[in-house]
């Protein structure tokens, strides 16, 4: 068992909190705060307990130096609208840690935030470089790990540090252990997992895994038809990972063999193109004409996949189940969520893509948990140890 904040005292300390505010920007402006607010209660309760907050944060992947385009600037605003509670000092070092940053860390007075700049504007970030880790430890005397959505990275912000400073994990990333834990470990049965997006390659290791935990899962999106190929399907020209053949063959036996419902689609809308304004038109699964890609499931699959749902008491999903940002092709994403939310279960959004189909069909209240990190999510549920994690303080 990992400390929490619960288990450390932290009035007239000095914080250093990484949370996760690696939020999409549009020409500088923050269109989902989701993290942001995600984060408030630890740095909240971190405020009443009398402490100081440096909190740390990456936005996007800069090339290891500054990027004026990733400044974390936008976000020091945010949140202090959030707080309100007084303006967040935003310390614009492109170094993250200088001097100035120094002297003012060491005159924090409890109850002030101050925000430092993008902590990947530091090559160091992602080497973990252990000198990084004790320039950012030096600015506290403990630091708290918020930041789940980055928890799967080994680096100086996010687990290095930990080696220099007591530490223990925020309210987000206990909360997020103890839904995404209570679904692997100790479901409400059936068990349904909902997997889509792009590639079957990026999934391999997650399906691994919940083919000893679930009772089904249900194939949508792009890495269908690699197994609709395998399954011996006409896919036409649909998205293919050829070297992956042989490999979704043995996960469809395995499946069999372990007693899991494997769902494939059964119609699909196919495209001429891979375009919004492309041709299109509903084919079975297993005739897709030449020439013709399959971009979202069809009627039949979502009524198929509804059912499934609809009696499940346990669901997590990742991927979009079509390309969902082309209008054409995004029924299939809205109708999974739809049912989602009409499921009397547990419901849980592994991040990234879905998440934000949720939140476009408006069901995003009616889930039981969407998790904040899509990357770190799908790491948790494929059974791996997460470092920013590990890296903490166990209980006495
Ligand atoms: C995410 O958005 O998944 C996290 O913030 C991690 O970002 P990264 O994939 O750039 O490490």
């Amino acid at each position: 068992m990992k400390k929490t904040v619960r288990d450390v005292s932290f009035a007239g300390k000095r914080v250093l909190l990484r949370c996760d505010f690696n939020v999409p920007l549009k020409d500088g402006v923050i269109t989902d705060d989701s993290r942001i607010r995600a984060a408030m209660p630890t740095i909240e309760y971190l405020l009443e307990q009398g402490a100081s907050l440096i909190v740390l944060s990456h936005l996007g992947r800069p090339k290891g130096s500054p990027d004026p385009k990733y400044s974390l600037a936008p976000v020091a605003v945010r949140l202090g609208a959030l707080l309100n509670k007084g303006a967040v000092v935003f310390m614009a070092s492109p170094g993250v840690v200088d001097e100035s940053v120094s002297s003012a860390a060491k005159n924090l007075q409890p109850g002030q935030v101050m925000l430092l700049e993008n902590v990947r504007f530091r090559k160091e970030e992602t080497d973990n470089d252990p000198a990084f880790a004790k320039e950012l430890a030096s600015l506290a005397d403990v630091f708290v790990n918020d930041a789940f959505g980055t928890a799967h990275r080994a680096h100086a912000s996010t687990a290095g540090v930990a080696d220099y400073l007591p530490s223990c994990m925020g309210f987000l990333i206990e909360k997020e252990l103890r839904f995404l834990g209570r679904a692997i470990d100790e479901p409400e049965r059936p068990f349904l997992a909902i997997l889509g997006g792009a590639k079957v390659s990026d999934k391999i290791p997650v399906i691994k895994n919940l083919l000893n935990k679930t009772d089904g899962i249900l194939v949508g999106g792009g890495m269908a038809f690699t197994f609709l190929k395998a399954a011996g399907c006409e896919i036409g020209d649909s998205k293919l990972e050829a070297d992956l053949l042989d490999l979704a063959k043995e996960l469809m036996a395995e499946a069999k063999e372990k007693n899991v419902s494997f769902l494939l689609p059964t119609d699909v809308v196919a495209a001429d193109a891979f375009s919004d304004d492309a041709a299109h038109k509903v084919v079975p699964a297993n005739a897709i004409p030449e020439g013709w890609m399959g971009l979202d499931i069809g009627p039949e699959t979502v009524e198929a996949f509804s059912r499934e749902i609809e009696k499940a008491r346990t669901i997590f999903w990742n991927g979009p189940m079509g390309v969902f940002e082309m209008e054409n092709f995004a029924a299939g994403t809205r109708a999974v969520a739809q049912a989602m939310a009409r499921c009397g279960g547990t419901t849980i959004i592994g991040g990234g893509d879905s998440a934000a189909a949720v939140a476009e069909t408006g069901a995003a209240h009616l889930m039981t948990h969407i998790s904040t990190g899509g990357g770190a999510s799908m790491e948790f549920i494929e059974g791996k140890d997460l470092p920013g994690i590990s890296c903490l303080e166990d209980m006495e």
